[in-house]
């Protein structure tokens, strides 16, 4: 049986969603069996058989985890391990998400998996300590890292930008960090993909995002061109005005240079992942999309 674990956020409505319109059963948690309890894990995966974890809670309000130290260790450090202790205790097979966060956004060209992590942030710091926990306490894992992650469900920068655009004359956005945008949507399908792979792709840290290398700045001009085309951003005259990192001040360091290399994923499952903009093009036009998010 296949579990995943918070099933109600951004990443783990939409591994549902697939897995259901696959037809594949599964059984799903999310603070209902609270991660930082192993015990409630430990009877939830004995009564269900787990046979796949797939680790989608986590501590994920980067901001203010500067703030909340201790719950974002908690979440994102004792949550890991002690699901990886489970996996481990049943035979399961691990796949949890992490981030790009773990890297600290120097230089200029795709970060390998096998690069020293460096994080810059609480959120960040936790995130690379989780992934050790899973590292230590179990073998049968996949550590997948993702980036600028948006979905149908829940809060992300495509919902926060077109309501932004059409309530206000001009956005500014930062035009010094680079990364690229994931659609929740291609990240769940490689789950499913790897999941139907039956243990054959080699375990370990992969790194998956949609293809590209962009700013927030590119992002929100593409979110613009694309959201008129389909009448989601009405405010058509809203400009998009670039800044600094420095101009824009949060209270979590943000990576500089974010690209994580695709070419260890592609290779091992034999595909070619979406380009970011054809991905977003998706996003905007599907049904799914929540047109209460930009009101
Ligand atoms: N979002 C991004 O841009 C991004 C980028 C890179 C990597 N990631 C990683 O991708 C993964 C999924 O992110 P996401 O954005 O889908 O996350 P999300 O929307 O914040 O969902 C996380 C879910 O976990 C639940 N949860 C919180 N505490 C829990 C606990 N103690 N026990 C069980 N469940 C608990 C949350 O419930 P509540 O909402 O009630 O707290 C929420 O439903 C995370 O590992 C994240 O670090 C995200």
């Amino acid at each position: 049986m296949i579990w995943v674990i918070g099933y109600k956020g951004m990443l783990g409505s939409e591994i549902c969603r697939q897995l259901g319109e696959n037809n594949i059963q599964f059984v799903r948690t999310d603070v209902d069996v609270d991660i930082t309890d192993i015990e409630a894990l430990d009877q939830f995966a004995k009564c269900w058989a787990v046979t796949w974890i797939i680790n989608c809670a986590a501590y994920t309000a980067v901001d203010k985890a500067e703030s909340d130290i201790e719950l974002a260790h908690k979440l994102n450090v004792e949550g890991p391990e002690n699901i990886a202790k489970v996996a481990k205790k049943y035979g399961a097979r691990l796949i949890h998400i992490s981030t790009d966060y773990v890297f600290d956004g120097t230089g200029d060209t795709p970060r390998t998996e096998d690069m020293p992590v460096a994080p810059i942030g609480v959120y960040g710091v936790t995130k690379a300590k989780g992934e050790e926990a899973v590292r230590n306490n179990t073998d049968k894992y996949y550590i997948l890292r993702t980036a600028w992650l948006y979905g149908w469900a829940g809060k992300n920068f495509v919902y926060t930008m077109i309501r932004a655009m059409n309530t206000h004359d001009a956005v500014k956005v930062v035009n010094d960090q680079k990364g690229t945008p994931t659609f929740a949507g291609d990240l769940a399908n490689v789950i499913l993909t790897i999941i139907s792979k039956k243990g054959t792709v080699p375990y370990g840290i992969y790194h998956c995002t949609d293809l590209g290398e962009i700013t927030w700045w590119d992002f929100t001009n593409e979110i613009k061109k694309q959201g008129i085309e389909k009448g989601l951003v009405t405010n058509k005259e809203c400009v998009v005005n670039p800044c600094t990192t420095d101009e824009y001040p949060t209270p979590a360091k943000r990576p500089a240079y974010s690209v994580l290399s695709k070419d260890k994923i592609q290779n091992a499952l034999g595909i070619t992942l979406p380009d970011w903009k054809e991905s977003l093009s998706k996003f905007l036009h599907s049904e799914l999309f929540d047109k209460s998010r930009i009101e």
